[in-house]
C-alpha cells in the first residue's frame, strides 16, 4: 500500500464515523495534492450541508478523532475548513523502501479485474493510414498498457474497415493492374491506388459498372471475387503491421477484427432487433430509432441496419461487434477510440444495444473520444502542398530531426547507439506530443515544442531518466543494488521526490478509470521535475557521508525505475543515454 492517499482513506473514513455516526462511514475524504501542505482533505465541505453545520467545526471534528500520527506529522484545519496534512519522513521512507523492493514499486492490481475490450486504430484496407488514424492508436495503446497493468484482461480489437462498397472499384482496380504488370500487385503506395480506383469509378461508366458487379459477387461470397479481396486485405495488413512496428504500439496481427469478420452474424443481429420490435423499415431501409435522438427538425432520428438496396453497412456491423463483445468476449467495459465526430453514430449503437438488452449494467461502453491535430494555421494537418500527411513519414522525420538533436546534445555516442536513441526520442516525442493534452481537444503538431529538451515534453522525461542512469555510471554504481538500500529522508528536496515518486500507482488508476492519458503525463513531469530539484539542493556523489549518499543513490534509482515504468505504459521508451 504505498501511495499516501489509499493509506489515508481507511482513517478518516473511521474519524467521520465515529464524529458524525456509522451512517456517514462511507463518505469519500476527498484527498487531493495541495501546495499548502502534502495532502489536503476536502471532505468537512462536503459534509457541511448534509450535516447543517459550519466546515471548520466539522474538520474540526474529524481531526479530534484521526489517529494518523504514524503516517503524518502535520495535521492542521485551514481556511474553510480544509485539513491539511504533512506526511511523515519515516513513514515516507519506510513506504519507498518497500515500494522498491517490489517489482511493482508496490503498486497493486486492480482489486476487481475485468475484461477490457478495446477498439482502437482502425485503419482502412487500401488507404494510406494518416495522421487522424496516430491517435487512435496512439491513446489506445497506452489504455491498453495501462488498464493491463493494472491486472485487467484486455481484448485488443482492430476494427478494420475491410468491408463495403468501396472494395467494388478497389478490386476491378486491381485486376486491372494485375492485367497490366507481370509484377503482381503494387498495392504499397495505398493513397495513389485509391485515388486512381476512385478517378476511374468517377470518369469511367464502365468500370463503375464493373465496381457494382463486383460488389454483388464479393457479397455473394464468389470465390474467385474473395482472392482478390483478400490480397487486398492481407497486403494492407502487413503494411499496417510495418507501422506499428514503427511506432511501437502493441498490436498485433490477431488483434485484427475487420468489419468483414461480422458479416455472418449481421442477420442474426437483425432478426433479434426486429423481434424485440426495435427497427422498422422507413423509405426502404431498416432502422431503428434509438429514443431521445432527434433530426435538426426535431423527427426521430434513425439509425440504418440495413439500406434500402439489402446491404448492411458500418452501423449493423457496430451493432453486430458490441453484441459479440459482450456474449462471446465476456467483456464489462468496452472502449472506443474513435474521433469526436462519430460520437452520435457510438451514442446510438449503444442505446440500441442497450434497448436490445445486451448492453446493460454494469457492462458499460465508453467512447474515448479525441480532437483534431492542427497544423501551424490551426487548420487540419496538411502538408506543404494541400495532401494529408501520411503517418510514416511523419514517424521517419521525427527520427531524423531527433537524430540530429542526440547528435547535438551528445556527439560522443557511437553510430549504433545514436540511431536507437533517435528512435526512442522521435517516437516518442511523437507519441507523447499526442497524449500529454486532454484527448478531447484539437492540438497543434509543431515539431520544435515536441522535440524540446524542456517542458512538458518526451525528450524531457527521457533525459531526466538517462541523467539517472548516468549518475549510477559515473558513481560505478549498479542501480539494482539499491532495491534494499535503507532510504532516510531529511531535506525538504528529498521529501517532496519521495512523495512523488509513491504517486504513479494513482495516476495509473486516474487513468483507468478517466481514460486520460494526460493525467500520467503530468505526474511523470512533475516526478522529473522533482527530481530536477532534488539533484540540484541534495548531492548524491558528494554527499556528506556514506548512508546519506546510499539513502540519495536509492531515490535516485527508484525515480529511474518509476519514470521508466511510467513511460512504458504511455509506450515510450527511456534511454539509457542521451
Ligand atoms: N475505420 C473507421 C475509420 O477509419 C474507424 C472504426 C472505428 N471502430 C468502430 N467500431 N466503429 O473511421
Amino acid at each position: 500500500m504505498a501511495d499516501p492517499m489509499t493509506a489515508l482513506r481507511p482513517h478518516f473514513a473511521e474519524a467521520v464515523r465515529k464524529s458524525f455516526g456509522d451512517a456517514y462511514a462511507e463518505t469519500d475524504p476527498a484527498l487531493r495534492r495541495s501546495d499548502r501542505a502534502d495532502i489536503q482533505a476536502d471532505v468537512a465541505l462536503g459534509l457541511a450541508k448534509k450535516l447543517g453545520k459550519k466546515p471548520r467545526e466539522i474538520a474540526e471534528a474529524i481531526v479530534e478523532n484521526l489517529s494518523i500520527s504514524t503516517i503524518c506529522d502535520r495535521v492542521e484545519v485551514a481556511g474553510p475548513g480544509f485539513v491539511n496534512l504533512t506526511l511523515s519522513n519515516d513513514w515516507l521512507a519506510t513506504e519507498l523502501s518497500n515500494a522498491a523492493k517490489d517489482a511493482r514499486l508496490g503498486i497493486p492490481a486492480a482489486v476487481k479485474a475485468e475484461t477490457v475490450v478495446v477498439d482502437y486504430s482502425a485503419p482502412n484496407v487500401a488507404k494510406e493510414m494518416h495522421v487522424g488514424h496516430i491517435r487512435s492508436t496512439v491513446i489506445g495503446d497506452a489504455l491498453v498498457r495501462v488498464l493491463e497493468f493494472l491486472g485487467h484482461d484486455v481484448v485488443r480489437q482492430n476494427h478494420l474497415g475491410d468491408w463495403g462498397t468501396p472494395f467494388g472499384m478497389l478490386i476491378e482496380h486491381l485486376v486491372d493492374l494485375d492485367a497490366k504488370s507481370a509484377n503482381a500487385v503494387s498495392v504499397r503506395d495505398l493513397d495513389v491506388f485509391y485515388k486512381e480506383a476512385r478517378r476511374k469509378f468517377e470518369s469511367d461508366a464502365a468500370f463503375a459498372d464493373r465496381a457494382r458487379k463486383r460488389v454483388v459477387l464479393l457479397q455473394s461470397g464468389d470465390e474467385a471475387t474473395l482472392d482478390l479481396w483478400r490480397t487486398l486485405v492481407n497486403a494492407s495488413k502487413q503494411y499496417f503491421g510495418e507501422v506499428y512496428t514503427k511506432l511501437g504500439v502493441t498490436l498485433r496481427d490477431e488483434d485484427f477484427a475487420g468489419e468483414s469478420m461480422y458479416n455472418a452474424m449481421l442477420p442474426g443481429v437483425v432478426t433479434e432487433l426486429e423481434q424485440k420490435g426495435l427497427v422498422r423499415e422507413s423509405k426502404g431501409a431498416l432502422c431503428a430509432f434509438p429514443a431521445g435522438f432527434k433530426t435538426k427538425e426535431g423527427e426521430p432520428l434513425p439509425l440504418i441496419v440495413r439500406k434500402t438496396d439489402g446491404g448492411f453497412g458500418y452501423a449493423a456491423t457496430d451493432l453486430a461487434a458490441i453484441r459479440e463483445r459482450i456474449q462471446a468476449r465476456k467483456a464489462t467495459r468496452i472502449l472506443y477510440v474513435i474521433g469526436a465526430p462519430q460520437q452520435q453514430h457510438l451514442a446510438m449503437v449503444f442505446a440500441v444495444a442497450n434497448a436490445a438488452g445486451w448492453l446493460l449494467p454494469p457492462t458499460r461502453a465508453e467512447h474515448v473520444a479525441f480532437g483534431s491535430i492542427l497544423g501551424a494555421d490551426k487548420k487540419m494537418f496538411k502538408t506543404r502542398t494541400g495532401d494529408t500527411v501520411k503517418l510514416i513519414e511523419l514517424l521517419d522525420e521525427a527520427v531524423l530531426r531527433a537524430s540530429a538533436l542526440v547528435n547535438e546534445k551528445n556527439p560522443e555516442l557511437d553510430e549504433t547507439t545514436r540511431n536507437g536513441v533517435a528512435r526512442q526520442v522521435g517516437i516518442g516525442a511523437i507519441k507523447y506530443a499526442d497524449l500529454s493534452s486532454d484527448r478531447i481537444k484539437d492540438y497543434v503538431f509543431d515539431w520544435s515544442r515536441m522535440l524540446a529538451f524542456e517542458g512538458n515534453t518526451a525528450p524531457y522525461l527521457q533525459y531526466a531518466h538517462a541523467r539517472i542512469c548516468s549518475i549510477f555510471r559515473k558513481a560505478g554504481v549498479d542501480a539494482e543494488s539499491m532495491h534494499h538500500a535503507r532510504i532516510v529522508l531529511r531535506e525538504p528536496a528529498e521529501h517532496v521526490l519521495g512523495l512523488e515518486i509513491l504517486g504513479l500507482g494513482m495516476s495509473a488508476q486516474q487513468v483507468a478509470d478517466t481514460l486520460q492519458p494526460h493525467r500520467l503525463c503530468t505526474y511523470l513531469y512533475g516526478l522529473a521535475t522533482a527530481f530536477t530539484t532534488f539533484y540540484e539542493q541534495c548531492p548524491v556523489l558528494k554527499a556528506d557521508d556514506d548512508d546519506t549518499k546510499s539513502s540519495r543513490l536509492a531515490l535516485a534509482a527508484l525515480t529511474e525505475r518509476t519514470l521508466g515504468l511510467g513511460l512504458s505504459l504511455l509506450g515510450i521508451e527511456a534511454p539509457e543515454r542521451m
